[in-house]
C-alpha cells in the first residue's frame, strides 16, 4: 500500500548544517533502496519532510529518522494512503529555504510531481508544504520546556489513608485519583474511582450487576463513594463523580438522592462535581436537560469527561456548558509526537476559553506530554506522571518543579 508521512522537526545543537548535503546524499541511497521519496524542506529553525512510497518502506525510514539525535520535537502531522505516487523519482529533494526563493521551491516541488497524480495547488499534501514556506521564520510548532528542565518532588497530601470500607457488605469501593494544578501546587479536586468489593476494576464491579439495575447501582454507589471521601479527611476539598448520564433519566429524583448523599456525609454541593461520560448514548435529552439543571441549581459543579473518545461530547458541550472539560486519554497520549491530536487539543483550549470553561488534560503519564500541554495554556492534569489512584486513600503527589540551571 502506498503511504505518505508528514513530519515536521527542529534541529538539535548536534545538527550541523555544512553536513546536510552528506545527509541528504545517504538518505538518497536508502532511500532509493527502499523505493521511498523523501521531500525534505529546511528553514534554518525547522524541518518539514514529505516520505512517500510503500508502507512498510515508510515505516522503516521514519523509525530511522524518529531515533537521529540531529533532530528533536518531531511532530507526526500526516499519514495518508493513496492509489499513485505524488512524486516521481525515488530519493531525496532537498529544498533548503535559506537559499532557494519560495516561488522556486514550489516550482521544483510541483516538478517533481508525477503526471500520473496531477499533483496540484489544492492537494493536502502540497497545501502542507505551502504552509511551511509561509509561515517559514515563525515558529511552527509549539515552544515548550525541554522535560530535562523538570524534576518532579514528592509529597504526601492531607488526608487519612487507609481508610476502611463502610460495612463489609459495601458492593463497592473507591480509588482516590488527585486532580492538581502544578503550578499552584493545588489539588483541584479528588476524583472517585469505582472498584470491585474487593478492590477489583471497574469492569469487574459492573459485571455483577443485571443490566436492567445498572442505573439504580451507579446512583447508590456514589453514597459509598462520598461516605469515603467524608472519611478520608477531604475537609473543603472537591470530589468529582463520574455518572452515567441516563442514571439522572432513568432513576426518579435522581438529584435529590444525590443531594441526601451529600448533606449526610457533611459535604457541600459546591464541593462535588459529576462527571458525565460521553460513552452512554442519551435519550430522553428533555428530562437530562431538566436533571442538569437542578444539579446546577444546587450549586453542584458539571464536567464532560473523556472529552473526544466518543461521539457525543461536542453535542454535549453546545447543550449543557460545564464547568469543566476533561480531554480524554487518547488526546493525550504522545501528544508531543502528534500534529492532528496537537491541532484537536489547541481548538478545544480555544473554545474552552471562549466559554469560560476549564480544561483537564488526564490520561498524562509522560512528561512530554506535559511540557506540551503546558505550554499551550492546560493548568489542570491528572495522570500517573503524578499521582496513581489509591484504594480508600490518596497517593502522595509528584509535584514538577523548574530546576534552575
Ligand atoms: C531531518 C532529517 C531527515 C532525514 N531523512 C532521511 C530519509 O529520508 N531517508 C533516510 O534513509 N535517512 C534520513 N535521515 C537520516 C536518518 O535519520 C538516519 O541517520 C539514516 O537513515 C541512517 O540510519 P541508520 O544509522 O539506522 O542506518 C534524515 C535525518 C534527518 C535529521
Amino acid at each position: 500500500m502506498l503511504a505518505t508521512l508528514i513530519y515536521r522537526s527542529q534541529p538539535t545543537g548536534a545538527f550541523d548544517p555544512s553536513g546536510l548535503a552528506e545527509l541528504v546524499g545517504k538518505a538518497w541511497l536508502q532511500n532509493v533502496q527502499l523505493q521511498v521519496t523523501g521531500i525534505l524542506l529546511f528553514d534554518g529553525e525547522h524541518f518539514l519532510q514529505v516520505l512517500e512510497g510503500p508502507l512498510a518502506s515508510v515505516n522503516t525510514v521514519f523509525a530511522r529518522i524518529n531515533h537521529d539525535t540531529r533532530h528533536h520535537n518531531v511532530v507526526e502531522l500526516l499519514r495518508d494512503f493513496a492509489p499513485h505516487r505524488r512524486f516521481a523519482n525515488h530519493g531525496m529533494l532537498l529544498l533548503d529555504l535559506q537559499k532557494q526563493r519560495p516561488a522556486a521551491v514550489l516550482r521544483a516541488i510541483l516538478r517533481f510531481g508525477t503526471l500520473k497524480y496531477q499533483l496540484a495547488s489544492n492537494d493536502r499534501v502540497y497545501k502542507f508544504i505551502r504552509h511551511f514556506i509561509a509561515s517559514s521564520g515563525h515558529t511552527a510548532g509549539v515552544r515548550h520546556t525541554a522535560p530535562d528542565q523538570w524534576r518532579f518532588v514528592v509529597k504526601t497530601p492531607p488526608f487519612l489513608t487507609g481508610a476502611a470500607p463502610d460495612s463489609a457488605d459495601q458492593p463497592c469501593q473507591f480509588a482516590f485519583q488527585p486532580i492538581i494544578e502544578p503550578q499552584r501546587e493545588k489539588i483541584s479536586s479528588l476524583e472517585a474511582l469505582i472498584r470491585g468489593p474487593g478492590g477489583g476494576s471497574p469492569q469487574e464491579y459492573f459485571s455483577t450487576i443485571a443490566p436492567e439495575k445498572l442505573h439504580e447501582a451507579d446512583l447508590a454507589s456514589k453514597g459509598w463513594a462520598l461516605a469515603m471521601a467524608r472519611r478520608l479527611g477531604i475537609g473543603n476539598h472537591k470530589v468529582a463523580i463520574n455518572l452515567l448520564p441516563m442514571s439522572l433519566v432513568k432513576i426518579p429524583g435522581a438529584v435529590d438522592i444525590l443531594l441526601d448523599h451529600i448533606t449526610r456525609n457533611h459535604l457541600r454541593p459546591g464541593q462535588i462535581i459529576v462527571e458525565v461520560t460521553e460513552d452512554e448514548v442519551i435519550s430522553g435529552y428533555e428530562e437530562f436537560t431538566w436533571a442538569i439543571r437542578q444539579l446546577r441549581a444546587a450549586g453542584i459543579g458539571l464536567a464532560i469527561d473523556d472529552f473526544g473518545s466518543g461521539f457525543a461530547g461536542l453535542s454535549l458541550l453546545a447543550k449543557f456548558q460545564p464547568d469543566k472539560l476533561k480531554i480524554d486519554r487518547t488526546l493525550v497520549t504522545d501528544i508531543h509526537l502528534h500534529g492532528p491530536k496537537q491541532a484537536i487539543v489547541k481548538a478545544i483550549i480555544e473554545c474552552c476559553a471562549e466559554l469560560q470553561i476549564a480544561v483537564v488534560a488526564e490520561g498524562v503519564e509522560k512528561i512530554e506530554e506535559w511540557c506540551w500541554l503546558e505550554a499551550v495554556g492546560i493548568q489542570r492534569f491528572q495522570g500517573f506522571l503524578f499521582a496513581r489512584p489509591m484504594l480508600n486513600g490518596v497517593s502522595p503527589v509528584s509535584w514538577p518543579q523548574r530546576v534552575i540551571k
